[in-house]
């Protein structure tokens, strides 16, 4: 299984809805492994599909860092939804599409989701904690939504220097990266014209 390139802000595919999964079949089985492979390789709590460059309602979750669970290490959320939420807290968030950002989010802190599992049955369960803050942050993901767009205009100038490098593709990370939108078009360009010569 290989691990794959994870997409950067501000790839259309992470802008994008994803679409819901109807069916199972080899090649989804092969995908939900190397995502978890993927997040393991880039030590990330959790992994939306379009991450990945797949428009997909599929997200992996890692649990080896929630307490008391004992249900397997990987949680596999297909087609996920929330059927309702409780409270609120604030915790701070990361992501692998935006790296060396971290930031303070309020969000309700249960919640009940609704999917299917890797095997495509569904599946109802309630969450708190950080489950919940990491479910959220997935699903925000699929309708094409990173954590920052919950900061304020003025948060959001501070870290535009850093969102410029991962749109140019001069961010560093331990993982390997998709190359960024703006650069591979203008790469594709540079090809065109050395063919042409
Ligand atoms: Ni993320």
């Amino acid at each position: 299984m290989p691990i794959l390139p994870i997409y950067t802000f501000d790839q259309p595919v992470l802008r994008q809805e994803t679409s819901q999964i109807e069916d199972d079949s080899a090649e989804l089985q092969k995908l939900i492994k190397s995502m978890v492979i993927t997040m393991r390789n880039a030590d990330g709590l959790g992994l939306a599909a379009n991450q990945v460059g797949k428009s997909l309602a599929l997200t992996v979750i890692d649990l080896k860092h929630v307490k008391d669970w004992e249900d397997g290490d990987t949680l596999v959320l297909i087609n996920p939804a929330l059927i309702g939420t409780e409270g609120e807290s604030v915790f701070e968030e990361g992501c692998l599409s935006l790296p060396g950002i971290r930031e303070e989010i309020v969000r309700p802190e249960k919640i009940g989701v609704k999917f299917l599992d890797r095997n495509l049955k569904e599946v109802e369960m309630d969450a708190d904690k950080i489950l919940a803050r990491i479910i959220q942050h997935e699903i925000d993901h699929l309708h094409g939504k990173y954590f920052i767009d919950y900061l304020s205009p003025f948060k959001l100038t501070l870290l535009k220097p850093k969102l410029s490098k991962m749109m140019r593709g001069t961010v560093e990370t331990e993982y390997p990266l998709a190359p960024p939108y703006v650069q591979h078009h203008a790469v594709k360009g540079k090809v065109k014209r050395l063919r042409g010569m």
